[in-house]
């Protein structure tokens, strides 16, 4: 027997139930990360609900590691964890079918993921994630192209230029800037988590790691004024002046002229505080952030150039992002882009008249329902018209068909206009 009275049984916390109209939403989500993957030229793919805890451990580093939901089968000896992100996956995927594959290989994925985070606004312990990779190109088309994906995501659901940014890095620069403040090769890494840490961290705290890494307190203040800057895309000149620099870095030069070239430099700025926390990533990485930073990050990114080959297979550059359905329901929530309904109604909703033949209305209901309609009748004893009209509007249909005995009318519920009808004539009318 359960340990709680079974009517005290809650949904765990930080997951959600989906009632219809929050399915509904969530469907819409769903189906527009679709529509513009596969518009986009991304093939869609999945792995298992859970997989072997170890796979984690490879390169996705401790913060994932330890919010992972593992658990061992009683009397078996593997561990398994809930999946925590799809990127293992992916690479084990294509590790394993690496020459097989036509190449490039330009896949996603939109599952859900667990963590065990602390629930807050915009992080629960289920989500749903978009993950769009593109793999077997180095150049930078190919990271310019996966933020394009996410901007074309964002506009096709209506949010313009200027609400959310796409705040762009690379681990090569941020190492350079490193290493002229003092910080020696072998300890990037560490200085890398420092960074990446650095929101979190009072400022007191921040200032004697970076003592640990060798900057003195000029050095981090400088660190941390190359950290908030940020700096248009399109204007690389403006970067490296700030750097120091006397030419932009080569890093970035070919990834700004094709942000440009895609037209997305205005979503677009260079943000040298953005380190991503996962360990594979290895050149350009990004996040992109609700404009006002009322959110944490709705989507991160980057190249991990050298996952597949961890994972046993051939060398191959990689890119891509992960965006979480959480963050973007906050945002398309908060500028008022969720649509009034989410979902479809009914191409039309049957009214039996007062004598109309029940037998007669379940034909009408089947016969649209196998012409691929979506047909719906009531489920109520009444016959009374008024009633079953609002009844079809409630529902959202565009069309109700008011059956009789011998009487057939169509009635447009958007206009009011209502008019006798062929039997013949119903399913093209509402087509
Ligand atoms: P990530 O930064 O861990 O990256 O997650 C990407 C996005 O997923 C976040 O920006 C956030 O919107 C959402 N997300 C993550 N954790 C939670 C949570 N607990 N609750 C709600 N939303 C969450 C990755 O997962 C990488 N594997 C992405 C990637 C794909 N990199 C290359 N390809």
């Amino acid at each position: 027997m359960p340990s709680t009275p079974v009517s005290d049984l809650q949904a765990p916390r930080g997951t959600r139930d989906f009632y219809p109209e929050e399915m509904a939403r969530h469907r819409r989500l769903l189906d527009a990360w679709r529509r513009v993957s596969l518009r986009n030229g991304f093939e869609e793919v999945d792995g298992p609900i859970f997989e072997t805890l170890d796979l984690y451990k490879v390169k996705s580093g401790d913060g994932i590691v330890s919010e992972l939901f593992s658990f061992r089968r009683d009397g078996g000896s593997t561990d398994y964890a809930l999946r925590a992100e799809f990127t293992p996956t992916l690479a084990r995927m294509v590790a394993k079918r690496a020459n097989g594959l036509p190449k490039p290989i330009k896949w996603f994925a939109t599952p859900n993921f667990c963590r065990a985070e602390r629930p807050q606004r915009g992080r629960l312990r289920e989500f749903w994630q978009w993950n769009v990779d593109f793999l077997g190109e180095a150049g930078p088309s190919a990271d310019a192209e996966v933020v394009f994906v996410l901007v074309d995501l964002l506009r096709e659901l209506g949010v313009r230029e200027g609400q959310v940014q796409v705040r762009i890095s690379h681990r090569a620069v941020v190492a350079q800037v490193l290493q002229r403040l003092g910080v020696p090769a072998e300890r990037l890494t560490e200085a890398f988590e420092l960074l990446d840490s650095r929101s979190k961290l009072e400022p007191g705290v921040f200032a004697e790691r970076a003592a640990g890494l060798g900057l003195d307190p000029p050095k981090v203040q400088r660190l941390d004024e190359v950290c908030r800057r940020r700096f248009a895309a399109g204007d690389l000149g403006h970067l490296a002046r700030a750097l120091g620099m006397d030419a932009p870095p080569d890093d970035l030069v070919g990834l700004d002229a094709q942000l440009v070239a895609f037209g997305i430099a205005g979503w677009c700025a260079y943000d040298l505080g953005v380190v991503r926390g996962l360990a594979y990533y290895t050149g350009t990485v990004f996040e992109a952030f609700e404009t006002a930073g009322v959110e944490r990050a709705l989507a991160g990114g980057g190249r991990y150039d050298r996952l597949i080959e961890t994972f046993g297979g051939p060398a191959m550059p990689a890119v891509g992002f992960g965006m979480g359905d959480v963050v973007l329901a906050n945002l398309l929530r908060d500028k008022k882009l969720e649509p009034e309904h989410a979902g479809d109604g009914p191409d039309v909703f049957i009214v039996p008249l007062a004598d109309a033949d029940p037998a007669a209305v379940t034909g009408w209901v089947a016969r649209l329902r196998s012409g691929g309609l979506h047909a719906r009748t009531t489920y109520k004893p009444t016959r009374n018209t008024g009633k079953l009209l609002k009844e079809a509007t409630g529902a959202r249909a565009r069309f109700a068909l008011l059956v009789g005995v011998d009487s057939l009318e169509l009635k447009n519920l958007a206009t009011g206009e209502q008019q006798a009808i062929a039997d013949e004539d119903v399913a093209s009318r509402l087509r």
